[in-house]
């Protein structure tokens, strides 16, 4: 069993850089299929949802080889169009592979997919997409099997901003003859990144980061080099760290207008921020005055996948916080085990009233989700004596070891095997 011990109640200082951000580098990965000649991604983080975006591609043969933070992908022996439970469970970005398969191979054959228990996560708006673009699909004992060889272009309206159904679209849609248009699709920076990507191996897709994506078809794709932009998710939970532990921690390698929603929530508690091209340097004094409102929101607005990190800040910040989570609908968790460390936290559907405690007080506590297991390591990292960390395998699906990174700015934390 793998779990992290932390001693809590030091400040943080150092450097942390950030690497690819892994909601890019999934999508990437799953793309580069539309392609039989190499790609090449480099910054790509060591986690193990890439490990299982990896070992997927090897089943539908490819040939991968992680070279450090370099992935070089060999696609041209991809013959497989199944991608069976065991491996789907793992990742839920193997529905991704729905659009790039059926790009490639005209068809394919998906168990539904696994990934993070943070809700519903229903793939209901990826299914009717690739329907509209002529794709016939049948559901047949846990499968989704696909067959594109009537594909046609289209005019699609998502009935919500979907980050997965619009990349999904987006991959299904590079083969096809004409002008597909995705409409009401998701803003967030790594559509506009896989748009980025999709352009540098050939493909006419434009419109990305505003709620209209056209895709013109074209007939083949070529290999490419990229970097995948960095991650922006990784870098706020970094900062709501150093927020929270107090000190000075420079982030290098981050997109500042990526995570703008975050920094102007901290600009309004005492933390003084200085942002210089791809860095950002924070300074705290610890414990700071809480936010009054926290809502999730599509991107531009504050990220889901902040919203655990900034529960535990405000766990422990000085007065009361409301956070409401307007994306997933089961994502408050992660509040049963921050109450295990001493938190007050009440949670009424999709709002959640967090009274700041003086401090947390430490203890053991399972990580049930990957953002929810990084808040618990933040709350650890402040709680009063020793917290143990356990399930830490959520947190290894998208951040590189947590307590390497940590210990570097001179946090106590030791990871066990
Ligand atoms: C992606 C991110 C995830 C992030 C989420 C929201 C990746 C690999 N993962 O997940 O980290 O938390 O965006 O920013 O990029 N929905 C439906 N039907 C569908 C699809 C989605 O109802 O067919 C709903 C979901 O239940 C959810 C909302 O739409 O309430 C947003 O989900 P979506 O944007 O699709 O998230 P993911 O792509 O799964």
């Amino acid at each position: 069993m793998k779990e992290y011990i932390i001693e809590g109640g030091l400040p943080l200082d150092g450097q942390v850089d950030v690497c690819a951000a892994k909601n890019s580098v999934l999508p990437l990965m799953a793309a580069s299929i539309l392609t039989d000649e190499i790609i090449v991604l480099h910054d790509c983080p060591d986690i193990s949802d890439v490990d299982n975006m990896i070992k997927i591609l090897e089943g539908l043969g490819s040939k991968i080889i992680k070279n450090g933070r370099d992935i070089v992908i060999d696609n041209s022996g991809v013959n497989n169009a199944q991608i069976p439970v065991s491996l789907a469970k793992e990742l839920r970005s193997s529905i991704f592979l729905l659009g790039s398969l059926l790009s490639r191979l005209k068809q394919a054959k998906v168990a539904y997919p696994g990934g993070c228990d943070i809700g519903l996560r229903p793939i209901d708006i990826h299914i009717a997409g690739l329907r509209e673009l002529g794709i016939d699909i049948q559901e047949q004992g846990g499968y989704i099997v696909c067959n594109s060889q009537n594909a046609r272009c289209a005019d699609v309206v998502l009935d919500l901003p979907s980050v997965g159904a619009t990349e999904n679209l987006m991959m299904s849609a590079v083969f096809v003859k004409g002008r597909t248009v995705i409409r009401n699709c998701a803003k967030e920076p790594e559509i506009y990144d896989l748009q980025r990507f999709l352009n540098a191996m050939g493909a006419k897709v434009k419109g990305a980061g505003s709620s209209v994506i056209v895709v013109e078809g074209t007939d083949r794709l070529h290999g490419t080099e990229y970097t995948p932009i960095p991650d922006r998710i990784v870098a706020g939970t970094y900062l709501i760290s150093a927020a929270m532990c107090g000190g000075n921690v420079e982030l290098v390698n981050v997109n500042p207008e990526h995570i703008s929603s975050l920094i102007s929530k901290l600009s309004k508690t005492t933390c003084k921020i200085y942002i210089k091209n791809d860095r950002i340097l924070i300074k705290s004094r610890g414990r700071q005055k809480s936010l009054d409102c926290i809502e999730t929101m599509y991107y531009p607005g504050f990220p889901t996948d902040l919203q655990s990190q900034i529960m535990a800040m405000q766990s422990v910040s000085k007065g009361t916080s409301v956070i409401v989570e307007n994306i997933f609908e089961t994502r408050f968790k992660t509040a049963g085990e921050l109450k295990k460390l001493g938190a007050d936290i009440t949670i009424k559907g999709r709002v959640a009233i967090v009274r700041g405690v003086r401090e947390l007080v430490g203890g053991e506590v399972l990580a049930t989700d990957l953002r929810g297991g990084a808040s618990l390591v933040l709350a650890g990292l402040v709680a009063k004596g020793q917290t143990i960390v356990k399930d830490i395998h959520h947190i290894d699906r998208g951040y590189e070891d947590m307590a390497k990174v940590l210990s570097s700015l001179g946090a106590n934390i030791r990871r066990i095997e």
